[in-house]
């Protein structure tokens, strides 16, 4: 942010067109005064992303995604603010002043940007050799597990010669130097020998970032060998927890939950099937970073791990991290095949998506797995295993409402005795025992992201959206209502900033405001604030009506905290009287 100055920065919005931009990214269709389209932050059908081109912002109203036209970009694109304002501002004809960055930072831009090229060199090699005679046994290897040519070329698929230092000298042939190469992950340079390729006579899988940038391979040898798969170490521009094989496709998907596998051919086969939103963390096990990204597009997941016993262990694993992002999951059962590529090969993607409509809730899997580790021949064990049962119950779930629910589907399914069962878990509940933590929140949250919220809330921001939408308000309002009427901090800020303009008569320039602020929250506060609705009021009186109601719970709520945090009697006395007097008036508009 500090590196350029605040003029420019406003110079940079101010020329640009948001709408513009957006098209760019999203399908958008003009209804009345907004655009509309599909939001690209999360999966739905219905088109509730919006962009206005008078605030210059846009806003989604079912996950809360919103800002201005940097923070689209910082968004979709993974840009820096800093990025985000050198991609648009030759567009629009600014000149930025040099010295923006210091040497170490334009060092490491640079560095960052040789090896993303590096890497497309390297997948471009890999994917001609392929389809050339050197690549014939490759080919022979992916034709025989059941790749089409589009599939191939969709997924970007190449492989590496016999030599083991063919890449190595294409990229010198390039004008590579050792000193980038050693740092690419595909390369080694050994002081004695001289660089060398770190994959050869592999098949070769390049992994793309969310944006179909290439950032690492995937090398397996063809047919048996060992290491199965190599893959390329982490790098300045490929961090392996947070990358998902095939994210670059599934996040265009029109389904509203992603497949989550172990292996690249896994999430390939399921490509070609016709299941698009298939993903896969690359050999390492889930990890936050994986359930972070996932929870940008997605709210549930379909587990489809091997289910061999390393799956089910993976798996397990999963769960609770999944869990602890506020995704919920669902286990596919694949048996009796090893992996969805192997079942789909077998029966098909009809069947495949069988098994999707059965999935398992993922509790129900949980204690599945539990149960397998007991003898239930042996009274003494089975008894265990239906305490560890009900352990589970009362530390996985808050509610009395899920307990039930859970105890219910636990005794029918596993055979407990049910009264038995909810009277053990009672015990367990008032011997102090409680959930790890208390997840009902995000067991009610309707959409993902969606910020949590009360009415007071809602009534600020809509008094927000009023004054920048509605002119001739501001001195309908201004005696009763003012910055200060705003809970701390974002609103509270925004308010003063707004009220700024309309006392200076002048429109509200809400895209500079969202620049105010750092944090990616407090953009989308922001832009929540200037995107609340009236719903369906449309008849002047009922404007009217709620314009006055909402004025008062705005000021009583004010008044009441000021009372309570002690302010002098003056203004206290002051206010009241603004209240009185409001109450009693009509408000026309
Ligand atoms: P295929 O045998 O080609 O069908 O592989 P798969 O995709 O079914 O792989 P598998 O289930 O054996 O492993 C799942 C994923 O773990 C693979 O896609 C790799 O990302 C990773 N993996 C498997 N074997 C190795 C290995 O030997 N080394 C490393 N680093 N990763 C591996
Ligand atoms: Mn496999």
């Amino acid at each position: 942010m500090a590196y350029y100055s605040d003029e420019i920065i406003e110079e940079v919005r101010s020329r640009t067109d948001i709408v513009e931009v957006i098209s760019q990214y999203v399908n958008l269709q003009k209804k009345g005064t907004q655009y509309f389209g599909l939001c690209p932050f999360h999966n739905e059908k219905t088109g509730s992303f919006s962009v206005s081109p008078q605030k210059q912002m846009y806003y989604c109203f079912g996950c809360g995604a919103g800002g201005n036209v940097f923070s689209f970009l910082m968004a979709y694109e993974n840009m820096t603010f800093k990025e985000a304002v050198e991609e648009l501002a030759p567009k629009c004809g600014v000149t930025l002043p040099q010295r923006e960055m210091t040497y170490q930072e334009k060092q490491r831009a640079d560095k960052r940007s040789r090896l993303f090229e590096i890497n497309k060199e390297a997948a471009g090699y890999y994917y001609k050799m392929l389809r050339s005679d050197a690549g014939k046994q490759a080919m022979d290897y992916f034709n025989k597990r059941g790749l089409t040519p589009d599939t191939m070329h969709k997924f970007g698929l190449g492989c590496t010669s016999k030599y083991s230092d063919s890449l190595y000298k294409y990229l010198r042939e390039k004008g590579y130097e050792d000193e980038i190469l050693k740092d690419c992950g595909l390369i080694t340079i050994d002081e004695k020998r001289g660089g060398h390729d770190k994959f050869w006579n592999r098949a070769m899988f390049p992994i793309f970032d969310a944006n179909g940038k290439v950032v690492a391979f995937g090398g397996r040898v063809m047919g048996d060998g060992e290491p199965k798969y190599l893959n390329s170490p982490e790098t300045e521009i490929f961090n392996k927890s947070k990358t998902l094989f095939g994210l670059y496709f599934a996040r265009k998907t029109r389904r509203e939950q992603f497949i989550l596998c172990e292996g690249y051919m896994d999430v390939i086969s399921l490509h070609q099937a016709g299941f698009d939103n298939a993903v896969a963390s690359l050999g390492t096990a889930l990890t936050e970073g994986h359930a972070g990204m996932l929870k940008r597009y997605v709210k549930d997941v379909y587990l489809s791990y091997d289910s061999d016993g390393a799956g089910q262990k993976a798996a397990l694993r999963a769960i609770p991290i999944l869990k602890n992002a506020g995704i919920s999951c669902r286990v596919i059962n694949m048996s009796p095949y090893k992996d969805p590529d192997e079942f789909i090969k077998a029966l098909g993607a009809e069947e495949y998506e069988k098994r999707i409509a059965q999935a398992e809730n993922s509790f129900m899997y949980q204690v599945r797995m539990l149960q397998n580790n007991y003898d239930m021949t042996d009274p003494e064990k089975k008894s265990d295993f239906q305490k560890e049962a009900a352990r589970m119950i009362v530390t996985e779930f808050p509610t009395q409402l899920e307990r039930e629910n859970y105890t219910e589907s636990v005794a029918a399914r596993f055979n407990i005795p049910r009264d038995a069962l909810a009277k053990y878990i009672l015990e367990l509940g008032q011997s102090g025992i409680t959930a790890k933590k208390d997840n009902s929140n995000r067991q009610y949250e309707a959409k993902p992201g969606k910020p949590k919220d009360d009415g007071m809330k809602m009534s600020q921001r809509l008094l927000l959206t009023w004054l920048v939408e509605e002119a001739t308000l501001y001195s309908k309002i201004k005696e009763f209502v003012g910055p200060d009427d705003f809970e701390d901090g974002v609103y509270k800020q925004v308010a003063t900033e707004v009220f700024k303009y309309c006392e200076a008569n002048q429109p509200v320039d809400t895209a500079r405001i969202v620049d105010l602020f750092m944090e990616d929250d407090e953009r989308k506060t922001v832009a929540a604030l200037f995107n609340t609705t009236v719903g369906e009021l449309t008849d002047s009186s009922d404007l009217s009506k709620a314009l006055k109601e909402t004025l008062l719970r705005i000021k009583k709520n004010s008044l009441e905290l000021a009372q309570k945090n002690g302010a002098n009697l003056r203004s206290l006395v002051e206010g009241k009287k603004k209240l009185q007097r409001l109450e009693r008036i009509e408000i026309s508009i």
